[in-house]
């Protein structure tokens, strides 16, 4: 008998039933699209860029709804962290392809969905932000650190171009991703619907696959970034 999502969560925490219900999906995100192109080396600076430019709406829908709910009992906790990669990535995009790049390297209509999904999971009481806090923050602190290192080698980047992954604010970036994650456990248990989060991480997952191919299909196919 499946273990129900109270049973999930009250032997194991929201955080967890985001990672068994999101495993599967997790494994396709790292072989498709631009990300298994980064991960084996065959992503371009300007694919990158690309990758980068359509990325900025997701964080900035984001780190908004986290900023609105600040005050919130179920976000409060989370929004403290302040973990801003929406700044971070814009400043990686000024050094990669130059002052204008947003008017200048294509928008993709998967990544307004994305930003669209975001900003409707921060209606209401905005806890299906969680999910998406997960998917993207515990990602970048995860197999972001990895895609940096094959970054920096394989396109020769340096720091300044890297800033998105480079969470050396916080003193101990392992403790923070256990911190983290034990803090969206603290959230979760102020959530209402916990299915409804669980399954807005299924979602958010979904979403970045799609974002992931998009930008390989257009890759290819759009003038250079600079
Ligand atoms: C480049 C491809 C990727 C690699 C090599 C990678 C690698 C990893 C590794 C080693 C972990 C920690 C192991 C674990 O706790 O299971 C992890 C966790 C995670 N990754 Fe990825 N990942 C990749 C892509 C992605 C993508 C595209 C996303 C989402 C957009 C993502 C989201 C996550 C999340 C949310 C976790 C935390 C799981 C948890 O602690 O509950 N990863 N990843």
């Amino acid at each position: 008998m499946t273990a129900t999502i109270a049973d999930q969560k009250t032997a194991r925490g929201l955080v967890s039933a985001l990672y068994v219900r999101t495993k599967a999906l997790h494994t396709e995100a790292e072989r498709s699209g631009i990300v298994v192109d980064i991960l084996r080396g065959e992503a371009s600076r300007d694919d990158y860029v690309l990758f980068l430019r359509n990325l900025v709406p997701a964080y900035r829908e984001l780190e908004e709804g986290l900023a609105r709910h600040a005050a919130s009992p179920i976000l409060g906790e989370l929004a403290r962290y302040r973990l801003d990669r929406a700044s971070a990535i814009e400043s990686d995009l000024e050094v990669l392809s130059g002052q204008g790049w947003e008017a200048r390297v294509p928008l993709l209509p998967a990544a307004e969905t994305y930003a669209a999904k975001i900003a409707d999971a921060a209606g209401g009481d905005g806890s299906r932000l969680i999910a998406h806090a997960y998917t993207r923050y515990l990602g970048d602190l995860n197999g972001g650190q990895i895609l940096s290192r094959l970054l920096a080698k394989a396109l020769d980047l340096g720091p300044h171009e890297l800033s998105f992954y480079d969470f050396s604010r916080f003193a101990d970036p392992d403790a923070l991703k256990s911190d983290y994650r034990l803090a969206i456990d603290r959230a979760g248990d102020a959530v209402s619907d916990p299915a409804a989060v669980v399954e807005e991480g299924a979602l958010a997952f979904s979403l970045n696959i799609a974002l992931s191919e998009a930008v390989q299909q257009a890759a290819g196919t759009t003038a250079p970034a600079r």
